[in-house]
């Protein structure tokens, strides 16, 4: 037997060149087995792990992981392939075999084939795990790669992994189950990349626009060669010209292209093996635009801060309380005679699809009409475009979310049921959007969550951290109430709670009187301001984005638009026509932290309330699944006073809103950020995280606290421009804070200040300018710090 055992290490040895042992590769004969743990394969770097994954009790899948973080209860695993997502195989006896034919297959609990490579070969092959994370089976002879895992990708895509015209990406069927799911990546018959939902009933693309033809997608059709790579530095390119740059683009990170299970195309990266991933790229930044997501007459709509949600229309019911796929089932009987139907006036929703046809130039009247007398119709979207308005009398009520459309739905529904029925019952929603900090449920718990006293289990899912199920809808709230009330308040009651609106050009030229009083200017534009229809007084900038596709700018707009936190600047809508990019925010009457600093009017406690609110800002934008979003010019220009002096964040998301074509040229930092606030990162080429805004809150407290620009009035002279922070610790060289804080405290405060409360804001603001950006605390720790302070006095 040990002889027997010398002469398969030899052979190993002598056939699989590469290796020394077997977790390195695998030889002719030999093969991994499903109940031994330390059968894998690992890269020669350590990089990726090929081995059995366990995807529920007792059914096992070969896959390649991530190698960090090590874990062994198969959790936390980063999944970048599997052989078989569809057919597990069994806990016991299964295994993964090399056959002398060349052919690599996978059995199951001994008994059939469940996966084979299909491949053969005269001369001995090995099977190896290459640090790029493919696993390749080699013709030790010729060298030639029998079969690669490259060629036949799951879900994610790596970098340098080759796409091509046979390859396509199909997302997992949810979090936790990696079966195959409904939404596809690939290349279509036209030479363009799509994203595809293919669900068991409807089937459509909804990447790039399918409202508009290739070119205004920026895509080209004529490059038939259909290939497409991501590059380690974070660059993907394609043949139909799609192309975008990682947020941290430039750095060597760990990354991967990954379809999500919510159908979402994202890129992931992270600096350390075993960190947490973040988002660095994504297709879609409101993932309702996403189809097949709330099923038929439903309408999804999303909030950064909690997610994506699902409800039925009016009139309409849950078909399946456990999956929200199968859409909402009217509660009326479907059959509409003539008179007996009502229109309910819906706004800000639009349907995808399932047009009987379009009508240009009809009253409302004549589309009405047109419904009424088509027995399928189920309500219609009546629009403004072009200067006529547009009928489109639907079929079907699919794919419904959500869009600054201009123009209502309405909704067709029985006369009785409108009024004997008027108490529309709220509909549990739920919500995933942040895929990947999604804590991976039980299966026990999914099936709970969806059981009798829903209510609870979503409170409760909300204490637990939001996972995948969110409160029920205010909105549906309201509705209930509003529609107790008259006709009239029927009209148009319907998801206006954010009053996020689009303005026309000309409207906004006259709120301005022809943008005649300037507030304000920055790297986006000019800001100036004005008085809207209603009265608002509005601040409304005018951004200098020369070429940026309508599409993406409504999309990264609408995005802003819904973030809501009372320390953020509010945005109340936007404009986009033709070669205008406009963006309507509220008006702060006591103007920016700047002029205030400037003018002496703030006291210590003003301050310190000050610094909190802003942090509270931040803090929102970094940690709501915004990670990516960072603000990148924080500086007291950019800090808005209410008139209880409570700070407001402005133009937050602006640096995606700017042409992400800047980020490829050396003026990308110049854009992104302001002479004296600017982290080092920016300067010595590190990837940009959130700690650049966290480096610039600290100078920005610093200078709070010692009344002096970070530039200008510090006497010191060393010529950079951090001086302001060099100058404070300068001072504090070897003594306590507290004794030498005399010096560097902003004398207008003429000796009139809480010690141990301004002691707590020049520390925080110390740490947040750590030059190692892993030094400095997040937000959240930065508001912990100021408040827990707070408390003890
Ligand atoms: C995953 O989903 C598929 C399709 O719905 C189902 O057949 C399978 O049982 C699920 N697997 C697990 C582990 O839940
Ligand atoms: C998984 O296995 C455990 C123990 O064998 C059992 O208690 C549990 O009910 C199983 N879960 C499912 C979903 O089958
Ligand atoms: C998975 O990762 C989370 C967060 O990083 C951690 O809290 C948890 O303990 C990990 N689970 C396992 C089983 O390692
Ligand atoms: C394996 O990876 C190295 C670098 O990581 C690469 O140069 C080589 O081409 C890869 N081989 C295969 C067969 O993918
Ligand atoms: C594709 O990109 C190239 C280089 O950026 C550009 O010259 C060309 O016009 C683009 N083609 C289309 C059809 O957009
Ligand atoms: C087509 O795309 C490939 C890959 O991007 C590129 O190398 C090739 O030059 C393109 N061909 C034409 C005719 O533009
Ligand atoms: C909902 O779907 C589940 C699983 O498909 C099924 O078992 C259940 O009977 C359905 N419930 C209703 C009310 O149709
Ligand atoms: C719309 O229709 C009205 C009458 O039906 C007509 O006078 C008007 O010119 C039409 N407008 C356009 C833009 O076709």
């Amino acid at each position: 037997m040990d002889s027997l055992f010398l002469i398969l290490v030899l052979s190993l040895a002598i056939t699989c060149p590469t290796s020394s042992s077997t977790s390195d590769a695998l030889s002719v004969g030999s093969s991994l087995s499903v109940e031994k743990p330390q059968d894998v394969l690992t890269s020669p770097g350590g990089v990726f792990t090929a081995g059995f994954h366990r995807v529920g009790n007792n059914s096992y899948c070969f896959a390649i992981w991530f190698n960090e973080p090590p874990s062994d209860s198969h959790q936390n695993r980063t999944i970048v392939w599997m052989a078989n997502r569809d057919q597990p195989v069994n806990g016991k006896r299964s295994k993964l075999s090399l056959l002398k034919t060349g052919n690599l297959i996978l059995t199951d609990a001994a008994q059939s084939d469940v996966w084979a490579t299909s491949t053969a070969s005269l001369s001995p092959a090995c099977l190896s795990l290459n640090d790029s994370g493919n696993l390749v089976l080699l013709n030790l002879k010729t060298r030639v790669v029998l079969w690669q895992s490259f060629d036949s990708p799951t879900d994610t895509l790596l970098p340098l992994q080759p796409f091509t015209r046979t390859a396509i990406l199909v997302s997992t069927r949810s979090q936790s189950n990696f079966s195959s799911g409904f939404y596809k990546f690939f290349f279509d018959n036209d030479n363009l990349l799509r994203l595809l939902f293919d669900g068991p009933e409807i089937s459509s693309v909804y990447w790039p626009n399918p409202a508009y033809v290739s070119w205004d997608n920026a895509r080209s059709t004529y490059n038939s060669s259909r290939t497409a790579v991501l590059d380690s530095l974070g660059s993907f390119t394609s043949s139909d010209n799609l192309t975008f740059l990682a947020a941290d683009y430039g750095a060597r990170l760990q990354r991967r292209l990954r379809i999500d299970f919510d159908g979402n195309l994202r890129l992931y990266s992270r600096k350390m093996p075993g960190e947490s991933w973040v988002v660095s790229w994504q297709a879609f930044s409101d993932p309702c635009v996403i189809h097949g997501i709330c099923g038929a007459n439903s309408i999804c709509s999303y909030d950064p801060g909690f997610g994506r949600k699902c409800s039925c229309l009016p009139g309409y019911q849950m078909e399946n309380h456990t999956d929200w796929s199968l859409g909402c089932q009217p509660e009326f009987q479907f059959s509409y005679r003539q008179g007996e139907s009502r229109f309910l006036q819906l706004t800000l929703v639009e349907f995808y699809g399932y047009d009987y046809n379009e009508y240009q130039n009809y009253s409302y009247a004549e589309c009405e009409n047109i419904c009424l007398e088509l027995d399928n119709c189920k309500g219609f979207q009546y629009t403004f475009a072009s200067g006529v308005y547009n009928c489109n009398p639907k079929t079907q009520l699919r794919s419904g979310h959500r869009w600054n459309t201009q123009g209502y739905f309405y909704l067709r529904l029985p006369k009785a049921h409108l009024f004997s029925n008027p108490n529309i019952k709220p509909q549990p929603n739920f919500g995933l959007n942040c895929a990947d900090r999604v804590v991976d449920l039980k299966r026990e718990y999914v099936q709970a969550r969806v059981s009798k006293p829903v209510k609870f289990l979503l409170w409760f899912a909300c204490g637990v951290g939001g996972v995948e199920i969110i409160c029920i809808v205010l909105v549906w709230g309201l509705l209930s109430s509003t529609l107790s009330k008259s006709n009239e308040d029927i009209h148009g009651y319907l998801l206006t709670a954010t009053g996020f609106k689009r303005f026309s050009y000309a409207e906004l030229k006259t709120a301005t009187r022809g943008f005649s009083e300037e507030i304000g200017r920055g790297a986006g534009g000019v800001v100036y301001k004005g008085v809207l229809a209603d009265e608002r007084v509005a601040a409304i900038k005018v951004l200098n984005v020369a070429n940026q596709g309508e599409a993406e700018f409504l999309a990264e707009a609408s995005t802003i638009g819904r973030v809501n936190h009372m320390n953020l600047i509010e945005m109340w809508g936007y404009c986009s026509e033709r070669k205008h990019r406009l963006l309507v925010y509220e008006y702060m009457e006591h103007g920016s932290l700047a002029q205030k600093l400037a003018s002496n009017v703030l006291d210590w406690e003003k301050r310190f309330a000050i610094a909190v609110g802003t942090a509270k800002g931040l803090a929102y934008l970094h940690e709501e699944c915004l990670e990516w979003v960072l603000h990148c010019d924080v500086k007291p220009q950019n800090i808005l006073l209410d008139s209880n002096y409570q700070p407001k964040v402005a133009d937050f998301g602006l640096s995606k809103l700017l042409n992400r074509d800047e980020l490829k040229n050396s003026s990308f930092s110049r854009i992104r950020g302001t002479r004296g606030y600017i982290a080092p990162e920016w300067v010595y080429n590190l990837p940009i995280t959130s700690k650049v805004d966290v480096y610039s809150y600290g100078v920005v407290v610093l200078e709070m606290v010692t009344g002096k620009n970070p530039t200008m009035d510090v006497d010191t002279i060393d010529g950079e421009q951090r001086r302001l922070i060099m100058w404070v610790r300068d001072k504090l060289k070897g003594t306590e804070i507290v004794s030498g804080m005399g010096e560097i405290i902003d004398p207008s405060f003429e000796g009139d200040y809480d010690a141990e409360k301004v002691e707590i804001l020049l520390r925080v603001a110390l740490h947040c300018v750590e030059e190692n950006k892993d030094s400095r605390p997040t937000m959240s720790q930065v508001i912990e710090m100021l408040l827990h302070h707070g408390k003890d006095n």
